[in-house]
């Protein structure tokens, strides 16, 4: 579980711990991950906390191999590290926070997905679960690279789901909605000058009229894409507002 620290990625871990598995919660912020994992053991789950840049390929290998001495080789993995970056126009935009936000959001996941795939192929079983964002869908003035990163998110989804396929590894894509996290919290930060009003407005109106989901919510699509029954989705990049009709 990458970004496995807080929000959406603590919420799934703890609730996929509940359902049995052994999770590696991993982030950078050690003390949160530490908190999560610790909090799951309380619990009576398995978890472990792991240190992890998912930018850097040493630290995505070494998290990976911390991960299979304590539970053996990774069968599901959550690709839910994530940021936004600064919500800047393009032209405003420097080269080094295009490339930040691309190295998490999708080469992080792209490293992470490098890892797992060779044993979920050879162990004929596996799932991949990629966070990505209705950014990729709907474009928004100042969420270039944001947006631009998940749709690139969203294709590694499919690609890897024609490579999985044949192996019983599915692997989906999600889309959260707009759920209470501290990336909102930051997103809500942004004065009005730096990232203009437009943006400011809608961050401060999704917890003004009420449109913030806890993240248990994304939690559980995202447990349920971690299934056996999941199979049938491969490919597939799905709204949270879709689960209900999924288990139908
Ligand atoms: N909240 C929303 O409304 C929303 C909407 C659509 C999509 N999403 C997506 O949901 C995912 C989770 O976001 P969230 O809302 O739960 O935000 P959050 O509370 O800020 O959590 C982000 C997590 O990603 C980790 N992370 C960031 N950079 C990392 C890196 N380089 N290496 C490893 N871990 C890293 C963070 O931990 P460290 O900083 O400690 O590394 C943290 O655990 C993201 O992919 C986001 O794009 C969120």
């Amino acid at each position: 579980m990458t970004g496995g620290g807080r929000g959406i990625g603590a919420a799934t871990a703890r609730l996929l711990a509940g359902g049995g598995a052994a999770v590696a919660v991993a982030a950078r912020t050690e003390a949160e991950v530490e908190a999560v994992a610790r909090g799951i053991e309380a619990v009576g789950g398995r978890a472990i906390s792991v240190p992890l840049d998912v930018t850097d390929e040493g630290s995505v290998a070494a998290a990976f191999e911390m991960t299979r001495a304590a539970f053996g080789p990774v069968d599901i993995l959550v690709n839910n590290a994530g940021t936004p970056g600064v919500p800047l126009p393009v032209a405003q935009t420097e080269l080094s926070s295009w490339r930040r936000v691309f190295d998490v959001n999708v080469t992080g996941a792209f490293l992470c997905a490098r890892e797992a795939m060779p044993h979920m192929i050879s162990g004929d079983w596996g799932r991949i679960v990629n966070v990505s964002s209705a950014a990729a869908r709907h474009p928004m003035a100042g969420m270039a690279a944001y947006g631009a990163s998940k749709a690139a998110l969203d294709q590694l989804t499919r690609v890897l789901a024609l490579e999985g396929e044949a192996h019983n590894v599915a692997v989906t894509g999600v889309y959260p909605g707009v759920i209470d996290t501290k990336m909102q919290e930051e997103s809500r930060a942004f004065g009005p000058d730096l990232i203009g009003k437009q943006l400011h407005r809608m961050f401060h109106g999704y917890r003004d009229f009420g449109m913030l989901r806890p993240p248990e919510e994304p939690a559980e699509l995202i447990s349920y894409l971690c299934a056996p029954e999941a199979a049938r989705l491969n490919g597939h990049v799905i709204r949270l507002e879709q689960l209900e009709a999924l288990k139908e």
